[in-house]
């Protein structure tokens, strides 16, 4: 029988103590710099809304704090109206998106390999097929004009888009619009890790609310849909195919938040505007604490006006893995966040792709360092001084071979 208290079951051995904080949370004493530790509001924050959800006993389905969730989203991302819906992480959020627009069995859809193994889930779970296509190396993402190229040229037929925010980078959401009206392709934008850069446009935007995330509510998401239309067939994909009714009117999934998930999320709205500035803050100790490492190269736009919650550097001459491997044994972990591309994952490798040199080299040579809200100064200048011994050790032995 589980116990009560979670410590408990930690003694127990139900609970393996590094599971306790999850997400490289607990920081033992003698291990290295995590690379992540999420820190989501205190019990005595969320305690306000626990007590709500206790007083009406309405735990999910569209409950209360749901819907102050999705109207604070909705006023946050100025939509004229509640456009916001919730989901229970973002890849649930991408799979109810793809659902809600109809595109019928096995119909491509055309994505980055550079990005989580999240997105192209997300269309399996739809019933679709990734494409995967090349990134632009000066932003990481997909590129509007190049997309427009390979479907003039017939590389693939895409029934959908997902263009993925790299690490909650800004996209140029001008050109990705334009694309979608000339096309009729629609255009999801996976902004998983972009809650900061995220915009209410005419394209269907997803968010998750992960513990790992800038916004988090542990396990979460959200989806904001270009029109009222829209969003009710998202409500209803996300929720059995029920809208105003028990009757299954479509092919859908269950992605519905919980109210206890809600609280978290609301009660880490309200701290939001501090978690930001913390955001900016380790941003702006990082690029000056790099910049004099020769052979680093920050993400592209990193620290300039957007808060995110992991640092990414470029090793342009040198192997993200082996540099990793460096940092460790110096105590500090880090980590190749998309790995070596969807591509490559076994689950992904069957799938069509175009040519993916980019990708390959980003893969590569890109390197998380760590990053968390209650980083120190002192925290990053060790990361810093850690990252150029590392390089300049390889570079000798370069040298020496
Ligand atoms: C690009 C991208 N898409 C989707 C996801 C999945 O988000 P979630 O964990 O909320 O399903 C992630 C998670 O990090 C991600 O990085």
């Amino acid at each position: 029988m589980p116990s009560r208290e979670s410590h408990l079951d930690v003694a127990s051995g139900l609970i393996a103590p590094g599971d306790v904080a999850g997400d490289s949370g607990g920081r033992r004493p003698g291990a290295p710099m995590p690379v992540m530790r999420p820190k989501l509001p205190s019990t005595r924050q969320l305690v306000p809304y626990l007590r709500a959800i206790e007083e009406r006993r309405s735990y999910s389905n569209s409950g209360l704090l749901c819907q102050k969730l999705e109207s604070e989203l909705s006023r946050h991302l100025h939509c004229q109206q509640d456009l916001v819906i919730t989901a229970a992480s973002a890849t649930a959020g991408i799979t109810a998106a793809l659902l809600a627009l109809d595109l019928g069995s096995n119909a491509t859809c055309l994505m980055p390999s550079w990005t989580f193994v999240a997105t192209p889930h997300a269309a399996w779970a739809a019933g679709m097929e990734p494409f995967f296509m090349d990134v632009d190396r000066r932003t990481w993402a997909l590129d509007a004009a190049e997309v427009r190229r390979a479907l003039a040229a017939r590389l693939c037929a895409p029934r959908a888009i997902v263009v993925v925010s790299p690490f909650g980078a800004p996209l140029d959401l001008t050109a990705w619009q334009k694309l979608q009206q000339e096309t009729g392709i629609p255009i999801i934008v996976d902004a998983a890790a972009g809650f900061d850069t995220v915009r209410f446009s005419s394209l269907i935007s997803v968010v998750s609310l992960h513990a790992t995330k800038i916004l988090a509510a542990g396990e979460g998401g959200f989806v904001v849909a270009p029109t009222a239309e829209m969003r009710d067939r998202l409500k209803s994909c996300s929720n059995f195919g029920f809208l105003g009714s028990r009757v299954a009117q479509r092919r859908a999934v269950n992605s519905k938040l919980s109210e206890y998930h809600a609280a978290v999320a609301l009660a880490s709205l309200e701290g939001w505007p501090a978690t930001r500035l913390r955001h900016l803050q380790i941003a702006s100790w990082y690029r000056k604490g790099l910049s004099p490492i020769p052979g680093v190269a920050l993400q592209p736009g990193y620290g300039e006006g957007w808060a995110c919650g992991t640092t990414n550097v470029l090793l342009e001459g040198d192997s993200a893995e082996s540099i990793g491997r460096y940092m460790l044994r110096e105590g500090v972990e880090t980590r190749m966040w998309w790995g070596a591309g969807c591509h490559l994952q076994p689950a992904f490798a069957a799938c069509s792709r175009g040519e993916l040199p980019q990708t390959e080299f980003l893969a590569a040579h890109t390197l998380g360092l760590p990053h968390f809200p209650d980083m120190e100064k002192a925290d990053v200048d060790l990361v810093c001084r850690v990252l150029g011994k590392a390089l300049r050790s390889r570079a000798s032995g370069r040298r020496a071979s």
